[in-house]
């Protein structure tokens, strides 16, 4: 671990793999469309996501996933991002054994947090968002499985 005093309370939990790779699209079947044709991608889940007013496709990528998603209704916030920013890259999934865990550890080190505490996520995960201001610009997703 670098850095001095100040981060002293940083890092209490490990990285296991990138999760997922998450992109707003404004539409799914086309985007899936795209991914298969271009890139010979596979769907290995598709889930529509009430709560957070998305679907969402997992392409899988060897132990990972890029995940593309679409808002179901108006007052998503993926639609107001993709109102606000257009198509691209919405998020970043880190994978980690213990959520609850890795957002405290994360807060502790002065991140801000916009989950308060871990959350269901899609396939049955458990997930937890970080502010993209404290974040260098992206927003950070932890899951576990
Ligand atoms: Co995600």
């Amino acid at each position: 671990m670098s850095g001095g005093a100040k981060d002293a309370a940083a890092h209490a939990f490990e990285l296991t793999e990138i999760d997922h790779v998450a992109i707003a699209v404004r539409d799914l079947d086309a985007a899936v469309a795209w991914y298969e044709r271009t890139l010979g991608a596979t769907v290995a889940h598709r889930e529509r996501i009430e709560s957070d007013g998305v679907e969402e496709a997992l392409l899988e990528v060897a132990d990972s996933y890029v995940q593309l998603l679409t808002p179901t209704r108006e007052d998503s916030p993926v639609a107001k991002y993709l109102d606000r920013k257009g198509e691209g890259i919405h998020h970043v999934g880190y994978r980690v054994t213990d959520c609850a865990a890795a957002l405290a550890s994360m807060k502790a080190a002065g991140a801000t947090t916009i989950d308060e505490a871990p959350r269901p996520g899609s396939r049955g995960t458990t997930v937890a968002f970080v502010h993209p201001k404290s974040a260098f610009g992206t927003l950070i997703e932890l899951v576990q499985e």
